[in-house]
């Protein structure tokens, strides 16, 4: 597994991450609009309860005030198919602008990655861009299948 820089720690995403940074770093992905405190909460409470996500952040406690820096999600999908089977999706990778190339999201999927092992899935599988290929690659996953999509 790739260490992490100095100061910085890898963790299960905490409620009072709203005030370090997590959204932000979540806009590197796409539009996240406006999130009131009261909003996040019910939603970060609601996930701690269902029991199937797993949410990671890398924090950067080198300054004063600790910062989100990476972020990645694990969902385990409970299935009927082969025999009761788990899967795992890995969802929303985002590392900071100023903090990608460090190997950052490299470890948050080899968490994730070990989390979806660990917990029994058969398998883990996720949805990216043409350019991002190679990043996944060097993670051990390969192209496999075609997505589809139906937005609303
Ligand atoms: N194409 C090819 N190789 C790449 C790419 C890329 N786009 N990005 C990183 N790599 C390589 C690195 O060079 C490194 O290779 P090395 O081990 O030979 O040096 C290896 O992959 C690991 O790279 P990291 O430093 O861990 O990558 P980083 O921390 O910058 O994170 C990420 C990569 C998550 C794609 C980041 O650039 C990012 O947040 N981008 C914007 C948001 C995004 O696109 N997220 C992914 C969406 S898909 C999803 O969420 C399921």
């Amino acid at each position: 597994q790739a260490a992490l820089p100095a100061g910085y720690t890898a963790r299960a995403l905490r409620l009072s991450d709203y005030d370090a940074g997590f959204l932000d770093c979540l806009r590197v992905l796409t539009t996240v609009g406006e999130i009131s405190k009261e909003a996040f909460t019910e939603r970060y409470n609601w996930m701690a309860k269902n029991d199937s996500y797993y949410l990671l952040v890398i924090e950067d406690a080198s300054n004063e005030k600790p910062v989100i820096v990476g972020t990645g999600a694990l969902i385990v999908e409970r299935k009927f198919i082969h025999s009761l089977g788990l899967v795992g999706h890995i969802e929303d990778i985002a590392v900071a602008k100023d903090q990608q190339g460090k190997k950052l999201g490299l470890r948050l999927i080899q968490a994730l990655d070990f989390v979806a092992e660990k917990v029994g899935c058969y398998k883990t599988i996720l949805d990216c861009s043409e350019a991002n290929e190679g990043f996944y690659v060097k993670c051990g996953f390969r192209r496999a299948g075609l997505e589809m999509a139906h937005y609303y």
